[in-house]
Order: C-alpha cells, then structure tokens, then sequence
C-alpha cells in the first residue's frame, strides 16, 4: 500500500544509479506505478527469506530483551471511534486502486467473528445505476461532506462515457488509527484471515504520524502483510497462497528502495483466506522484522545496525543521478541508523480493489485492465464477468480482522 503521491504526467527520465540498477529498466521510467514492478524478482527472493528466517533467528535473538507496554488492544466487539477513524474517498490514494472507501456498515462491521472489511459493488449498494456508473453522473463526497481529504478528484468524479471516466465500481473500507493510537518502536499482532477474489488487495500497514521527513517515501512506510485475493494456482506473482512484507523509503517515489527490505512467503495447498493467522511486527532501534503465526517464521527482517550503513547508503542512493543532479539524503540529519524508521508510526487496516501502480503487474493472471490505461477502471468494470464470480460470498471476499494488538517498547508510563 502507499499514501498518496501526485502523479507526474511525465516520464521520469534519467533515474539512474551508477550500479546500473535503476538504469533504463521500465519500471523506473513509469512513476508511481514503479512500486510493485519487481514483483518478479522480489517472488524469487521470498522463498529465499522464508528459507532463511530461522537462520535469522541468530541474528535478533541478541537484541530481543525489550519490555513492552500494551498500547492497543481491540477484538472488535464494535468499531470503538477512539481508536479507530474511516478514510474516505474515491481518489486510488496514489496507487490507482479503484474502489472508494466508505465508512458505510456493508463494507465494515463487526460481528463474533470480528471486524469485516467487505468490497461491495457500487452499483449493488447504492443508488447509482448501472448507466450512471458509466456515463453522466457525479459522486461528490465533499458536497456530501462525508469526504476526508482534500482534492476535487480525491472527493469526487463525473462518469463520462467518451472520456472511459467511471464512478469507482467497486465500495470498500480503510479504517486507520491515525491521531489516536501509534508506536515508536514496538509490536504489532494482528489476527487475520484474508479475502477470496481476484483482484483484491488486503493491507495491514503502518504509515507514520507526521511526514517529519518529507513526502512519501521520504517518511517511510510499513508493510506488515499484504497479499492478492487472486487463486494461487492461476496467479504466478503470488496470489491468497502469499503474504508480502515490506519498508518503503527512499528519497523520491522514483527511488523506493522497498526492494532491498522486503520478502514474500508462500504456502502450498493451503491459502490465507482458510484460516486465521496471527501476522506480526517487531521494531527496534537495530532492527525490524514481520512474521507469520510465530517470530521464527519471519517475512523479511532487516538489521539496522549491520554493515549495510544508515538507510542512505543502504539504498546506494548516493549514486543516483535524477535531472542531472544527485538526490538529497533527508535523513542524514538525525545521525541514525534506522531514520526514517525512528518515528511514530500509526496502523491501516483496508481491503483495496485493483490499482495501476504494479502491484497486480500487467499480464498476469488475464488482468483485465492496463497499468498505463487512461481508462483502467473502467476496463476493470467491463472485465467483470472474468472476476466478480470469483469473489467469496459474503465476507468471505472481504479480510476479517478478530484482534489487533499494539505495544510500545519500554515500560508503562
Ligand atoms: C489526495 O488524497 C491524499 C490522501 O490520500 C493526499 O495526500 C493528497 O494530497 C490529496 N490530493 C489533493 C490534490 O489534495
Ligand atoms: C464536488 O463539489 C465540490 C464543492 O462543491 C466542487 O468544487 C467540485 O467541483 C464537485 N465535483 C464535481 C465532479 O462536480
Ligand atoms: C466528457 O468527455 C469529453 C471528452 O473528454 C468532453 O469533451 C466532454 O465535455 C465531457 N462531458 C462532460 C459533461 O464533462
Ligand atoms: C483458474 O482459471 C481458470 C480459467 O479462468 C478457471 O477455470 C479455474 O477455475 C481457475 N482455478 C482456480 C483454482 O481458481
Ligand atoms: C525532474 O524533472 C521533472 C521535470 O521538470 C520534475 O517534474 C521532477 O519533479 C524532477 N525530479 C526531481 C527529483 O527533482
């Protein structure tokens, strides 16, 4: 997942490292859909990772002597406003999702099970039409008022047939606990079982309090488990059979050097939307880690007091050349290690639908839609047929959430 970023119009042209390795590839010339475009590379290293965790165990058990204060606990008796707030919007939040996030009770409630983030069709849950969806009517949410962000594209859109412009297809949930509940180092524990449908995204995230550094990905970002709803068998970059963790940062959303600190765990015969499982965060000073059911089976984990050096040169950034001229080190200020991973950062919990930004890279699994279409959303619409069969029933196409846990390193103040 990511905060949104503008959208330049135009290609970034000369993102290159002196390695070479942001050297003329198409997935650095296409900003912001760059982010998941490795995902090829970044399928293959994750069983390497996986295979690896329990070797890692070496490497954090000597640094694991934290106390802890439980700062959140929710088993979601109810959705409680103190600790959670909706994102709601229609604008794709900088990665082209296609689902608008309501704070409507079909697409978040609670029941024994816990809390449901459930997709719905627009056109099944309101009263927007099938024509309107597509040609010659306007959602405005800030008219409305129910909008959170600022932008006339983020809060609203005029369908428009000759233009492909759609009212987003398909209502979903973000709820967030921005404001209200975040750590500075810690542990996160959050139990879950994922959705069932292609072309879902299910997130678990962190996204930090204040952009103390700058714009995204300046500020950095926390991928505790994401996964696609898409069938494994039929979904080569890793569908509900794959759990992907990941830090993003980097000193412009061209350079993201999510790559180097990121894995993908597999599961054979079996898939995540079957059962509940505990998906997992454990942050430091020197170090940062997330995990399935138990901390040896660990997704990535990244030592930051290695020989890798500060985040800057862990991300060879130094020796890019954009427009010419080197980038700016944002973080060389604090002196640390980890920066900017030395913040406060808050949990997301959402369920997005489709995107452009490569997370479901194009040609794969039969995706309806193109990343570089101007009418991405509404090819997604019309490809239809193709997926909205294979999305459970129920909430078994959204992520059920039965407990989120939450602590603060150090001890209860
Ligand atoms: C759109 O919303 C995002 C938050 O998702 C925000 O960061 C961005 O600034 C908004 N765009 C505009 C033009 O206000
Ligand atoms: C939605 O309403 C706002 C505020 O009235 C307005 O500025 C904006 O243009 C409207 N959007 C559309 C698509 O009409
Ligand atoms: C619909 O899009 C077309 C092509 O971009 C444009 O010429 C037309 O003015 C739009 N219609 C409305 C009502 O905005
Ligand atoms: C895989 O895709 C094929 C063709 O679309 C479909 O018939 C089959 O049911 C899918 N398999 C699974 C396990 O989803
Ligand atoms: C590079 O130049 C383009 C075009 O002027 C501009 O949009 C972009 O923001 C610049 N990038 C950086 C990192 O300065």
């Amino acid at each position: 997942m990511r905060k949104a970023v503008t959208r330049p119009r135009r290609k970034f042209k000369t993102a290159r490292l002196v390695t070479g390795e942001f050297d003329e590839k198409p997935w650095a010339v296409k900003h912001p859909r760059l982010k998941w475009e490795r995902s090829i590379f970044y399928g293959s290293i994750g069983v390497g990772v996986a295979i690896g965790a329990i070797i890692c165990y070496q490497a954090y058990a000597s640094v694991t002597n934290h106390s802890y204060c439980l700062v959140l606990e929710d088993n979601f008796q109810k959705i409680d406003d103190s600790v959670w707030s909706f994102e709601i919007q229609r604008g794709g939040y900088g990665s082209g999702t296609f689902d608008w996030t309501t704070d409507d009770p079909q697409n978040a409630y609670t029941d024994a099970e816990g809390l449901h983030i459930v997709p719905t069709l627009t056109t099944e849950t309101t009263d927007i039409t099938p024509e309107q969806l597509v040609d010659n009517h306007v959602l405005n949410l800030t008219t409305s008022g129910q909008c959170t962000t600022t932008g006339v594209d983020n809060c609203s859109i005029r369908s428009n047939k000759t233009a492909g412009a759609i009212i987003n297809p398909v209502r979903s949930a973000r709820l967030s606990t921005k404001g209200k509940k975040s750590i500075t180092y810690g542990k996160v524990e959050v139990v879950a079982k994922m959705p069932q449908g292609n072309w879902l995204w299910p997130a678990i995230w962190m996204m930090p309090e204040e952009s103390k550094y700058g714009e995204w990905p300046r500020s950095g970002e926390i991928d505790i488990a994401e996964s696609r709803g898409n069938h494994g068998d039929n979904y080569t970059s890793g569908g509900r059979d794959s759990i992907i963790g990941a830090l993003h940062w980097g000193p412009i959303p061209q350079a993201d050097g999510f790559w180097r600190t990121s894995g993908q765990h597999r599961v054979r015969r079996t898939d995540y939307s079957q059962a509940f499982h505990t998906f997992g965060l454990e942050w430091s000073e020197n170090y940062l880690f997330t995990y399935i059911d138990s901390r040896l089976l660990q997704v990535f984990f990244i030592k930051f007091n290695d020989k890798k050096g500060k985040m800057w040169e862990r991300g060879d950034f130094g020796k890019a050349i954009v427009n010419d001229s080197a980038l700016f080190d944002p973080w060389s200020q604090t002196g640390r290690r980890n920066t900017p991973f030395d913040a406060a950062f808050f949990l997301i919990l959402n369920v997005a639908v489709g995107g452009t930004n490569g997370f479901f890279p194009d040609g794969v699994g039969n995706k309806p839609w193109g990343d570089k279409s101007l009418m991405a959303a509404k090819e997604f619409w019309d490809g239809r047929g193709s997926w909205y069969q294979t999305w459970g029933e129920g909430s078994k196409r959204g992520m059920t959430v039965q407990s989120v846990r939450m602590w603060q390193e150090g001890a209860c103040v």
